[in-house]
């Protein structure tokens, strides 16, 4: 068992990093986010915070994952950390819940979205008909939820197979095929009449949108989707070896996972202009809009389909992580058995899960601070827990853990000189994420 609990090369490293930050995040929170905060400028300020926040709290939960070995709970024991910090690994475990219970219902409908692009959405051509589509479906009671079982049921299966040949695998083979087909849509894209114009939106930041709302919805999305400041890039460093690279590691991550958001902008938002979708429509926006692009492709209903089941692999791949991290504490903390573990926490995400999606039928007037309970989870798991778990781990990392733990491990093997980027990964961590962390929050929330 033990060497399922290392992944294999170096690719799988790699793949299952990648694999865990490129999700739903990019294809469907990036442009919705994007969407209704001001397209250009919260690109800006997302890039601003992944590159300057999001890599050095990713090396953070690097160093502390491979320097312990241990999942979340178990690696601050190990540091002996005191309990203001090991609280960053119950956080994690309860964010991960939350994040499961909107997350699955997402990719549920991407599996029925599977089906309906082959069968060619009944044949209906129009932005509005995609519109009323999607109403009809998500609101009803029984379709979502089964498919968002479904979901669960596969994410619990390659979970309960264990690290190496679940994860890995599955990771290896599938994420580069969707960035192909990403690109393709791309060029597709820039063919369609208001092309320039949804370029504009998304690539052209015009300041004055640069408010403490879309500051704070960009610092969300950067935590969201590097998937940093819950632990789980703890849980994965713990099965790194000492030849992985964390530094490069971290940057080539954020570089990919920007880059796979960037693509899913560039196709929707021509899309949004070119069929008259408004780019504020919220979660549904690429549930309507890329069903319009596909129609109007030759092979559309195979393209369509093609691309949901990618998008379905890339939210497991991602799912995987976040299930891992409770999953590995249990078993790491519990003495419990993998099968044991993840029925457990299985249990309590679909009970959240069901929650959610029927917050878009019968549960829909059910509102706290006018969030349905889909929208709460996804508000208070990305824009507030992740950042201030970030915040946490930057603080521990910067000022509590010994220096020469995270120079030891941010040099890569082999290299006898501290490398420069190591002080600025430091410098970011004891001040720069902290303060902006908090400046952000403090004008954002209140
Ligand atoms: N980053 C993933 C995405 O963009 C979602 C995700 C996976 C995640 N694991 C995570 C988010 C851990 C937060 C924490 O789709």
């Amino acid at each position: 068992m033990a060497h399922n609990k290392k992944f294999n090369t170096r690719l799988g490293v790699i793949a299952a990093t990648v694999g865990s930050a490129v999700g739903l995040g990019n294809i469907w929170r990036f442009p919705y986010e994007c969407g209704q905060h001001g397209g250009g400028a919260f690109l800006l300020a997302y890039i601003v915070f992944a590159v300057a926040i999001g890599i050095p709290v990713i090396c953070a939960e690097f160093v502390i994952g491979r320097s312990t070995g241990k999942n979340v709970a178990g690696a601050f024991k190990a540091l002996r950390a005191a309990p203001l910090w090991r609280s960053v690994g119950w956080l994690g475990i309860f964010t991960s819940f939350l994040i499961m219970g909107f997350y699955s219902v997402v990719a549920g409908w991407c599996m029925d979205y599977i089906w309906q692009s082959l069968t060619g959405f009944g044949g209906v051509a129009t932005e509005a008909a995609f519109h009323e589509r999607f109403d009809e479906f998500s609101s009803d009671v029984w379709r979502p939820l089964g498919w968002t079982a479904l979901f669960l049921v596969a994410n619990f299966w390659v979970i309960s197979r264990g690290v190496q040949k679940g994860i890995e695998r599955i990771s290896s083979v599938l994420m580069p095929l969707l960035f192909i087909i990403l690109a393709v849509f791309c060029v597709y894209a820039l063919t369609l009449p208001a092309a320039a114009e949804g370029l504009e939106f998304l690539l052209k930041p015009d300041f004055s949108q640069l408010t403490p709302d879309v500051l704070l919805s960009a610092l969300g999305q950067a935590f969201f989707s590097l998937s940093v400041g819950m632990g789980v890039l703890i849980t994965y460093a713990s099965y790194f070896n000492r030849q992985t690279p964390l530094v490069r590691t971290a940057t080539v991550t954020t570089a990919l996972d920007t880059l796979v958001a960037v693509m899913a902008g560039v196709i929707i938002f021509p899309a949004c202009f070119s069929f008259g979708e408004a780019p504020a429509a919220g979660p549904r926006l690429v549930f309507e809009v890329l069903p319009t692009v596909f129609m109007s492709m030759p092979l559309g209903r195979l393209w369509g389909a093609l691309f949901f089941i990618l998008l379905f692999v890339a939210s497991l791949t991602s799912t995987l992580s976040l299930t891992e991290v409770t999953v590995a504490y249990f078993e790491g903390e519990h003495k419990m058995g993998r099968g044991k573990a993840t029925a457990i926490d299985a249990s309590g995400v679909g009970v959240m899960a069901a929650l959610s999606s029927l917050s878009f039928g019968p549960l829909a007037g059910m509102t706290v601070c006018g969030l349905t309970f889909f929208n709460l989870l996804d508000f208070v798991s990305s824009n507030i827990l992740m950042p201030l778990g970030g915040m946490l781990l930057a603080v521990y990392a910067g000022w509590v853990l010994d220096r020469s733990i995270i120079r030891h491990q941010l040099t890569p093997e082999g290299v006898r000189r501290v490398p420069a980027y190591v002080p600025l990964v430091v410098f970011s961590l004891k001040y720069l994420a902290p303060v902006a962390i908090l400046a952000i929050f403090v004008t954002g929330l209140l």
